[in-house]
Parts: structure tokens; C-alpha cells; sequence
């Protein structure tokens, strides 16, 4: 089939990647041209392990193009993605300018050439429930008719990232919501060989599926939280959160994931979805309470280790002169994301102490850098970079770990502890990559997030 993308950032990219991979012809535009040029040089502009190969196939076989030009992408394409950026607004409502602006272009060109036959427009990013309304509106309002000239579908993207490849070539489902029985059909042809072992492309309404993305996102969130919050009291009690984990995650009605505590969720796609379904509510004069409570907890787990790292460390309330090393600074493993990273919530808290921080990250130091270059950090304290997890360590007062990269997990354990200050140096696990018992031996003064210690 022949594809357009518009908007090649993360979603984009892998989205448009992964069909071409699939035999169809896709064509990724972007305004950009910086971006384009990178892209046609072969050159990727994300991080997303095993993209690299899909990519470069697809690009040498000649199913892969990069455009600056919208009609250049639209004039064959039967299928045309918006992969747009939805940052949300000041007052929290996501921001539909990129979505609405395209649809009204694609409108606009649609109108002046309808030789160029039918398309289905698919909203890819996260969009409140009625945007396809509206984009469907913006497009009508070039004179054109859905269900005869255009048809809008809500396909929500549920990628992780760091395996996000994966996650595109066998979903779990694909939620397709269209009302016209036509444009479902081009989206099931389209899907079919990418759920091959059976897994179900769902076709519902179009609010359905738009909600269908904020439910599942706010409820892995909510899930995350409440484990959280079980960890937190574990602590208080004196049982071990990773216990309770296997006691609960075996029950096949709650099941094992996203059931591992730490130190909060971050990344693109929680946070703002969260917000956004808990204002979506309250326009709708709905006060969604849970919500409410897993953006508060949240907020405050992200900084749960600054009080235990300040009583270990200080007398006065202050942690100037101290040096702490920071093992991980991206949201989660595998990939340079640092939107809404707790590691960067407990930088600006630890160097508004006063406390120098070193820290390492195997892929999101030049991210770290350039977000701080934007938003600088306001403290006493300094950040510097380490080459190495062993180099972040090296004379630290103490150690925290704020993202589970699997190299993190089984270091020279007695090179830390020589390198770093105090007979029993402190760490501050809040990942609990570690075993207690383990650290306990390799002589460190241990914290972890819910268990004994
Ligand atoms: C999330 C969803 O998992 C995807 O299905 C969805 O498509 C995507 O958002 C999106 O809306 O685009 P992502 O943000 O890439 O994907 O990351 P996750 O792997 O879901 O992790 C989110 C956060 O939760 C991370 O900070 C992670 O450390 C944290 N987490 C996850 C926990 O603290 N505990 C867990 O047990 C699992």
C-alpha cells in the first residue's frame, strides 16, 4: 500500500519505518528540512533500538522517502498518518495547533486536486476524545464530504520505548476507530500482516478508541502509583515490596507487570496523558479522583529519596560540599528520553541543597545537557558527567541509582565501595536493582524503595 507519515518525530519514525519494513511504500514528511536531510542521508534522528536495520532497508530498497513537500507525500499515498506533536497547553489541555493546522492543509490540497482520489487520514498521536471530529471538520471545511473524499480514523499507538520496534511489528491489538465501513477496511488490510499469530485489530467508534489510549495509559500509571504507595508502606511496616509483588503479580486478574516500585514514572506519555484525561474530566464537570491522586503521589515519589539522602549525609539541612554520584539519567532504560526523568527531579532538588552531582548515563548525557542548557538549574550545587558508572561513583558520598540500565546491575561491587568516601558508603537504590543482602555483604550502608534494609 502506499503510505504518507507527516511528522516524523518518535512515532512517526518508527510508525513509518516499520510499514515500509512491511513491504508498503511510505513516504515520512516533515517541515523540518534539517530533519529531512539528516533522514534522506541516513542519518536517524531518534534512538530506538533495532530501528537502525528497518531504516536502512528500507531506504536502500526504496520504500522509505523523506519530503518537506506535504503534496508530494499525498498525491499517491491511500493512507496518511498524522504523527504530530501534541505538547500540552498552559492549562494542561493538550495543543491541537500541528493536528488541526495539517488537516487543514491536507484539506486544502485534497480540494484542488480530486483526481487524487480517496484517502483515509489516521490521527497517530495522543489526541483528546473528539479530535477526529474536529479534524474530520477541518478538512469538510474545503468543500470536501467524508465517507466520499476523505474518512477519519483515531489509530492510537501504544509503543514503548527502547522496544517500541517490536512493540509496532507484533502489537497485542491494534484499536482502530472509524465509523465508515470503507475506511475500516483499508485499515485491516493495512494491519492484518502484523497480527499474524491472531492478535485482534479492534474496530470501534472513533471517542472509543481516543479513549481507549488515555484509559490504558492512566491505568498503567495508576498501577505503577498504587505499588508505590504499597512500597512506601512497606517500609513503615517491615515488609518487602518485591514479596508482595510476587504474591499479587500472580494473581492472572492483576498480573506481574508494571507492578515494579521505584521512584516514580516519567517520560513523554504518562504524565501528560494523565493530566490530560483528569482535565478532560473536569471540562466535562467530572472530578476524576484517582487521577488526581496518581499525578500528587507521583510528584512526590520523585523526590522520596532527598529526605533519606539529606538525614544520612547533614546535620543542618543542607548538602553543600557533598559529592553525589548518579548512576542514570533517561526516564527508563534503553533510550535517551529525559522528559519528566525523576533522575532530573532529584538533580535540581540535590543541587538546590548545595550538593555537587556527577552523573553517568549510557545514552541520555547530550539530552541531560541540552535540557539543562535550556532550563538551567538554579542551586549552589555544580552537575558534571562521568565516562563511566565506576568514574560517577569515584569519591562520592553517596550513590543513587535512578534508572535500572542492565549494566548497572551487576558492577565490580568492591571497586565502588573503595572509590567512594566513608567505610560503608551509602547508596540510594531507587530502582531496587540490587539485592539488600547483597550490598549488606559488599559493605555498603543500603536504601532501596519498599524493602528491608
Ligand atoms: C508508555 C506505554 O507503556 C506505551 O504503551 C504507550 O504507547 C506510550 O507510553 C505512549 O503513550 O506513547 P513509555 O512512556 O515509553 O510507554 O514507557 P513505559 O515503559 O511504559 O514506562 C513509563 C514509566 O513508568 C517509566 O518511567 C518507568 O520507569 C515507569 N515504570 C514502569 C515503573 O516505575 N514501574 C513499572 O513497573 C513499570
Amino acid at each position: 500500500m502506499n503510505i504518507a507519515v507527516v511528522g516524523t518525530g518518535y512515532v512517526g519514525l518508527v510508525s513509518g519505518t516499520c510499514f515500509a519494513e512491511m513491504g508498503n511504500q511510505v513516504t515520512c514528511v516533515d517541515i523540518d528540512a534539517g530533519k529531512v536531510d539528516s533522514l534522506r542521508d541516513g542519518r536517524l534522528t531518534i534512538y530506538e533500538p533495532g530501528l537502525e536495520v528497518y531504516f536502512d532497508r528500507g531506504r536502500r530498497e526504496d520504500r522509505l522517502r523523506f519530503t518537506t513537500s506535504l503534496a508530494e507525500a499525498l498525491e499517491e499515498a491511500e493512507v496518511v498518518f498524522l504523527a504530530l506533536p501534541t505538547p500540552p497547553a498552559e492549562d494542561g489541555s493538550a495543543d491541537l495547533q500541528y493536528v488541526l493546522g495539517v488537516a487543514d492543509d491536507i484539506g486544502g490540497l485534497l480540494a484542488a486536486n480530486p483526481d487524487w482520489g480517496y484517502k483515509v487520514l489516521v490521527d497517530k498521536s495522543t489526541v483528546p476524545v473528539g479530535t477526529s471530529r474536529r479534524v474530520t471538520d477541518a478538512v469538510e471545511a474545503h468543500g470536501l464530504t467524508a465517507g466520499e473524499h476523505f474518512d477519519v480514523v483515531s489509530n492510537p499507538e501504544f509503543l514503548r520505548e527502547g522496544v517500541a520496534v517490536d512493540d509496532f511489528m507484533k502489537p497485542e491489538r491494534v484499536v482502530v476507530g472509524t465509523s465508515s465501513e470503507k475506511a475500516g477496511e483499508v485499515m485491516t488490510r493495512l494491519y492484518e500482516p502484523f497480527v499474524r499469530q491472531g492478535n485482534p485489530i479492534l474496530l470501534m467508534d472513533e471517542e472509543s478508541a481516543e479513549m481507549t489510549k488515555y484509559a490504558a495509559n492512566s491505568l498503567l500509571a495508576a498501577k505503577i502509583t498504587f505499588m508505590n504507595e504499597i512500597a512506601n508502606l512497606c517500609e513503615r511496616v517491615g515488609a518487602d515490596v518485591d514479596e508482595v509483588r510476587r504474591g499479587i503479580g500472580t494473581d492472572s486478574r492483576i498480573g506481574p507487570k508494571f507492578l515494579y516500585a521505584g521512584i516514580g514514572f516519567g517520560g513523554s506519555c504518562f504524565p501528560k496523558d494523565v493530566q490530560a484525561l483528569h482535565r478532560t474530566a473536569r471540562e466535562e464537570g467530572y472530578s476524576f479522583e484517582i487521577l488526581d491522586a496518581v499525578l500528587r503521589v507521583n510528584d512526590e515519589q520523585r523526590k522520596s529519596l532527598i529526605p533519606r539522602i539529606v538525614e544520612a549525609l547533614s546535620d543542618d539541612g543542607r548538602l553543600d560540599g557533598k559529592t553525589i554520584g548518579m548512576w542514570g539519567l533517561a526516564f527508563k532504560p534503553h533510550t535517551d528520553d529525559v522528559r519528566e526523568a525523576p533522575a532530573h527531579v532529584l538533580i535540581r532538588e540535590l543541587t538546590a541543597l548545595g550538593a555537587d552531582v556527577v552523573a553517568f548515563d549510557p545514552e541520555a548525557v547530550e539530552t541531560t545537557k541540552a535540557t539543562f542548557e535550556r532550563e538551567p538549574l538554579s542551586g549552589d550545587g555544580a552537575l558534571a558527567y562521568a565516562e563511566s558508572a565506576y568514574e560517577a561513583a569515584d569519591g562520592a558520598d553517596a550513590l543513587v541509582v535512578a534508572t535500572e540500565w542492565p549494566e548497572f546491575r551487576r558492577p565490580d561491587l568492591t571497586r565502588v565501595r573503595r572509590s567512594m568516601t566513608g567505610d560503608a558508603p551509602l547508596v540510594f537504590d531507587g530502582r531496587n536493582v540490587f539485592d539488600p543482602q547483597d550490598m549488606a555483604d559488599a559493605g555498603f550502608t543500603y536504601h532501596s524503595i519498599g524493602r528491608p534494609h
